[in-house]
């Protein structure tokens, strides 16, 4: 699920965020999962608007969808909304990011309101983060004590 500025990777800002877009993930992940992407059904979720991300996540709650990777873009840092959201629903979730939020400049990309919701965080490897954090989901979800 990619939030707001996130719907066209590869041309926003690529010096921070990349050149790869959301369609080369599918060859990325099957590259970094192997096999196992055989038994694991993707859907891809984009939206500008905070609401809607909360009631795509709370459909993927009653629809029973088994894990998340999440870049909430800038609501990362400001929304306590889709924070609560993610308390309540309890899907497991992977918080993705592109860039590494930590060795940005501006001091509110070091914080993140869905930090404390969300199983571990991925940043900073560009479109490779999305496939990590597919493979720590997949990882997380099969084998819960490694
Ligand atoms: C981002 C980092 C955020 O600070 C920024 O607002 C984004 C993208 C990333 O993927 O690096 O929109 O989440």
């Amino acid at each position: 699920m990619n939030g707001p500025n996130l719907g066209h990777l590869g041309k926003r800002q690529p010096e921070i965020y990349g050149h790869q877009s959301m369609e080369d993930l599918p060859d990325l992940a099957r590259q970094v999962l192997g096999a196992a992407m055989d038994s694991i059904t993707l859907e891809f979720y984009q939206s500008n608007c905070e609401g809607a991300m909360i009631n795509r996540l709370e459909k993927a709650w009653k629809t029973g969808v088994h894990g998340v990777a999440l870049n909430a873009g800038a609501y990362t840092h400001t929304s306590l909304a889709l924070a609560d959201c993610l308390a309540w629903i309890k899907i497991p979730t992977v918080e993705v990011h592109l860039s590494n939020i930590w060795a940005r400049p501006e001091p509110i990309r070091h914080q993140s309101f869905i930090g404390a919701r969300v199983v571990g965080v991925i940043a900073g490897f560009g479109l490779l983060s999305y496939a990590l954090a597919l493979q720590a989901l997949y990882q997380h979800l099969h084998h819960p004590s490694a």
